[in-house]
């Protein structure tokens, strides 16, 4: 595991407002307390309390947490539900006629759906699924713009106990046929392109591109929602028009009930293999955290709220906080097709006037390009509507934080910093807005019911002020349930024997500080956190080493001010190093094979070309050494064993 760094102080400190406390669902650091005591005092019972009343069971559970084949934990294991009725049947009673979504398209365009319409078109897409011959416990992948159809893609899919696995459409066409293979899809569902900041994207191509390649003849049918009008390539024996598909379906389709354990998804995510993990959810423990995070961190007040979260479903924050927990609770919400900058930086200020959205969440990468493109913009608006902001995704710094509180939040709007990972499905480390107050900068405390700490390499809890490994010592419903395929990975990468195989490790470092509120100070693997996606150093690596040109390549990180981190290679060539020109063509060329092997969203920032990488005797690739030169920082360690310390001199150098 590696060292640990440190942070700055920040002593700002933002109680809750009285009239926010007033209205709150936690109202108040003792109500707060009251339900960390009660989940310490009986953590089963806590939790079975939370299931019972924040789900809709079809069979009640009489069993809570099974601990016997530790870290493979079981949740609420002999109940049965159907996550799609929790979020579209069970409100029809009352809100059938209620806006669930309002969708805005990239040319502003505005659709409304209301439940009882989302409902029909669910259960239409689900019968058209069955009838392709999707069952309870196939895999389909979805491979969609960001819309109204990728909601009803994965609640179909949940309705009928399908298993989605979402990739987001920025991804490649090799590495979406690399999750079809790894899923074993039987049904791709995709778009003929994507409209985003004016430009059309080619999806289904891409769908081409990744069955070309071969292995998947696991998948029976493409569907395909008409978005963008493109022209399309068509294989009448495979692939079939959204349209079609439903035409004549009957719009009611009883769900199918599962076990509480069911998969309901995968979601691939980097690590520091190569290759991607599908990180695989339950039913039963994934809602409950969805529902309950929706409850106290976004303090949601169902019948007046319009709420936006501003990921794409293709994360896992679009999954929980787009198609399933605001759902869940029977809200109405806003999703976007666009980007924020298009047609310019006011829009997402634009839209919450024009939504009256009163809680709005996004990432830190966005708060900062906005800043930077217009830091007066919001006062342009009227943003009286919002009530709490959220932010996700990578830590957040100080005064961007302070932007968004006073620029967007108007000094009156709380903000909950929110700490989870594609891993935890929900929330771990937030405040609960009408209880805890915030400091810019820090995620806070655990939500109730969720036993954090921050350990040595033994598994001791180090004392406050001091950093460690973040971890998570007692299981909980939300966290993911297994590799898709790989169960000893799972146990290898979360459960670490070190930590005594049962705490898991979340794979980033963080400190308390003296009132324990937690720091995040970063990933303690080789995993790069750019605008807020997860990207593996070693499958950038692998991408360039598979390029004709390339010998060799090691990949690390460098602080960026709107990214966060931004991506530095070092490239050695086959034959000789490049210079000059030939060195700008080659950049531009490993930059557009990187776009190819996984998506645009890993284009190295720089690249710089040496004879050779800087090794230590054994030959391991002296990393931190990289990431010395990366940041242009003084190199203290001592490089007296490497072959050639004249690559270092290279190494400095950036084709620009
Ligand atoms: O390093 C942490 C960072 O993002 C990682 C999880 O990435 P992913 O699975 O893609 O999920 C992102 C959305 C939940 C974490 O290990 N991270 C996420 N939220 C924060 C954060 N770092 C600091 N502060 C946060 N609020």
């Amino acid at each position: 595991m590696a060292n640990i760094e440190s942070v700055l102080q920040e002593t700002r400190v933002f109680p809750p407002s009285a009239a926010f406390q007033a209205q709150a669902n936690v109202s108040g650091m003792a109500s707060h307390q009251a339900l960390t005591a009660r989940a310490a005092a009986d953590y089963e019972g806590f939790w079975a309390d939370m299931a019972r009343a924040g789900i809709s069971w079809k069979k009640d559970f009489s069993k809570i947490l099974d601990e016997s084949n530790a870290p493979f934990y079981k949740w609420f294991y002999d109940g049965e539900l159907n996550v799609s009725y929790n979020c579209l049947d069970r409100h029809l009673p009352e809100k059938a006629d209620k806006t669930a979504l309002i969708f805005e398209a990239d040319d502003g365009a505005v659709r409304r759906v209301t439940y009882q319409a989302l409902y029909n078109q669910v259960c239409a897409f689900a019968n058209g699924l069955k009838s392709r011959g999707v069952q309870k416990g196939d895999r389909v992948i979805i491979y969609m713009p960001m819309g109204v159809e990728a909601v009803v893609a994965m609640q179909a899919c949940a309705r009928i106990g399908a298993i989605h696995s979402v990739v987001f459409g920025g991804f490649s066409a090799k590495s979406l046929h690399e999750r079809i293979r790894d899923a074993g899809a039987r049904l791709v569902v995709t778009a003929d392109g994507s409209i985003r900041g004016g430009k059309m994207l080619p999806l289904k191509s891409a769908v081409d591109a990744a069955i070309a390649l071969g292995d998947c003849e696991c998948v029976e049918a493409v569907v395909v929602y008409r978005r963008s009008g493109d022209d399309t390539a068509w294989n009448a024996a495979r692939d079939i028009w959204w349209h079609d598909l439903v035409n004549g379906m009957a719009q009611t389709c009883e769900p199918e009930w599962v076990n509480a354990e069911h998969p309901l998804f995968i979601l691939y995510t980097s690590g520091s293999t190569g290759h991607p993990k599908g990180v695989q959810h339950s039913s039963g423990g994934y809602l409950l955290g969805a529902i309950l995070s929706m409850q106290w961190v976004f303090d949601a007040r169902p019948d007046t709220d319009v709420f936006w979260c501003t990921a794409d479903v293709g994360w896992i924050t679009g999954h929980s906080y787009v198609v399933y927990g605001p759902l869940a609770l029977g809200m109405t919400e806003v999703i976007f097709e666009g980007v924020p900058t298009y047609p310019d930086a006011g829009r997402f200020w634009k839209m919450i006037q024009d939504h009256q959205v009163t809680t709005f969440y996004t990432a830190p990468t966005a708060i900062r390009s906005l800043i930077k493109l217009g830091s007066d913009l919001p006062r342009q608006y009227d943003l009286s509507s919002l009530r709490l902001l959220g932010t996700v995704g990578e830590p957040i710094n100080p005064e961007a934080w302070m932007w968004y509180y006073e620029a967007v939040g108007q000094s009156r709007c709380p903000i909950a910093d929110t700490w989870w990972q594609t891993e935890t499905g929900s929330h771990m480390i937030a405040p609960l807005p009408g209880a805890v107050a915030t400091k810019p900068g820090s995620c806070t405390l655990p939500l109730p019911g969720i036993m954090a700490d921050v350990v040595d390499e033994h598994g001791g809890s180090v004392p406050l002020g001091q950093g460690g490994y973040l971890v998570i010592k007692r299981p909980f419903p939300s966290l993911l349930r297994s590799l898709w395929g790989d169960p000893e990975r799972f146990r290898k990468t979360y459960f670490p024997a070190e930590l005594g195989g049962k705490t898991y490790l979340a794979g980033d470092s963080a400190h308390r500080d003296a009132d324990g509120y937690y720091w995040i100070m970063g990933r303690i693997d080789d995993v790069l956190n750019v605008s807020g996606h997860r990207l593996g150093t070693m499958e950038i690596e692998s991408a360039l080493a598979a390029n004709p040109r390339v010998a060799e390549a090691a990949v690390v990180g460098k602080p960026h001010d709107i990214k966060g981190e931004a991506v530095v290679a070092f490239v050695v060539l086959k034959g000789a190093r490049a210079s000059g020109d030939e060195a700008k063509k080659i950049v531009a060329e490993l930059r557009d094979w990187v776009g190819k092997e996984i998506g645009p969203i890993a284009k190295p920032d720089e690249i710089r070309f040496g004879d050779n990488l800087p090794k230590t005797r054994s030959g391991k690739i002296m990393r931190r050494l990289l990431r010395a030169i990366a940041r242009g920082e003084e190199i203290t360690q001592d490089v007296s064993t490497l072959e050639n310390p004249a690559i270092l001199e290279q190494l400095k150098e950036a084709v620009r």
